[in-house]
């Protein structure tokens, strides 16, 4: 496997063999698109290669990107290295896929912004709730005006989950659940509710160890007078394992799985399931979005500004948490 010679330049860089690289790993092996494993350690580079038939491996990121054969990276460390590895693709010439978030300061992303634009290449912030069919099937309920005029966004994502690793570290993460998982939920609030003006936020005390906050809970002013609320949260025990976001308008209501599963509309026309098999995490969606990206020079839908956007949110909930009053959302 780690021997292919006759690779086109349309290999993907993985740049870190961590969690989130092996889903990103499954989805090129099924949109056909070659591999090369990056790792620190050139033996667990070798592992991965093996594990996911990439066509080589190696041990720098630096070496990874210089290769002929590569045409986009793809950055799946810790957060405060994110510029870094992704000036470090652009400079080898190379189209970047960056991990969410794309960077802890909105200084950082608008420094891999200014370098993307400047070398011409593409920069896509990987937020997969994007690409989960249920969840643009939830855009497509709202844009379609199914529900009528939009009235209130819930969104509930809260569990119990411990972590180790970077994640314990405020300067590695950037922050604590929602700038690492919670930031996919500020994407759909924005996405579905139109971009968030003032947010109020508060952090209850934490029960699990993590570099920040373990829960939060987040009121947006979205526009027209829209309401968003985010409660997130990794230090919530006994809860079920089912998460949910519902978005409700003047003619119905509907209900989805936040594992994209399926979605429930309500309303004046009656009662609609609709279900989802296939690449209900989006990973496969997404990574194509960012080969058509590399492929046309066509911006792709979750492009650098988008993850700013993102960013800025979270970024004002933080200052909402540390100050106790209502933050307006600096873009
Ligand atoms: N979209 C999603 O659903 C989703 C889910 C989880 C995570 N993420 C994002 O993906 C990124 C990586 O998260 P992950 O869960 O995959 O983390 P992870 O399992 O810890 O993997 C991160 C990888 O980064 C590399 N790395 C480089 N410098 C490091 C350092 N100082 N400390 C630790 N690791 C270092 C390591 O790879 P090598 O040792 O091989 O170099 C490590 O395996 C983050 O941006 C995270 O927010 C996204």
């Amino acid at each position: 496997m780690l021997a292919s010679k006759f690779v086109a330049a349309r290999a993907l860089v993985l740049l870190g063999c961590g969690w989130i690289a092996r889903r990103h790993a499954r989805a090129a092996r099924r949109l056909g698109i070659p591999l090369l494993a990056a790792s620190r350690d050139a033996g667990r580079a070798r592992a991965f290669a093996r594990e996911f038939a990439a066509v080589d491996a190696f041990g720098t990121y630096e070496d990874a990107v210089r290769d002929p054969r590569a045409a986009g990276a793809l950055v799946c460390t810790p957060h405060d290295r994110h510029l870094r590895d992704a000036l470090t693709a652009l400079e080898a010439g190379l189209h970047i896929l960056v991990e969410k978030p794309l960077a802890p300061t909105l200084a950082e992303v608008d420094r891999m912004i200014g370098a993307a634009g400047a070398a011409g290449r593409i920069l896509m912030v990987a937020e997969n709730f994007h690409f989960m069919p249920a969840f643009r099937h939830v855009r497509r309920l709202i844009t379609g005006g199914h529900l009528g005029e939009l009235r209130e966004l819930h969104l509930i994502a809260r569990g119990y989950r411990r972590h180790a690793g970077w994640r314990l570290d405020a300067g590695a993460c950037g922050g604590g659940v929602l700038i690492d998982a919670g930031i996919h939920h500020v994407h759909n609030l924005r996405w579905w509710g139109g971009e968030p003006r003032r947010v109020f936020t508060l952090a209850p005390p934490r029960t699990v160890a993590l570099g920040g906050e373990d829960s939060v809970d987040l009121l947006a002013e979205l526009p027209g007078g829209v309401v968003g609320f985010l409660a997130n949260s990794l230090g919530a025990r006994g809860l079920p394992r089912f998460q949910w976001s519902t978005v409700t308008g003047t003619n119905g209501t509907c209900f989805a799985d936040n594992r994209g599963r399926w979605v429930l509309l309500r309303g004046g026309r009656g009662t609609r399931l609709s279900l989802f098999l296939r690449d209900t995490r989006g990973h496969v969606a997404l990574l194509r979005a960012f080969d058509e990206a590399m492929r046309t020079g066509t911006p792709p839908e979750t492009d650098g500004a988008a993850g700013r956007r993102d960013l800025a949110v979270v970024l004002a909930a933080y200052r909402s948490i540390a100050e106790r009053r209502p933050v307006d959302v600096q873009c």
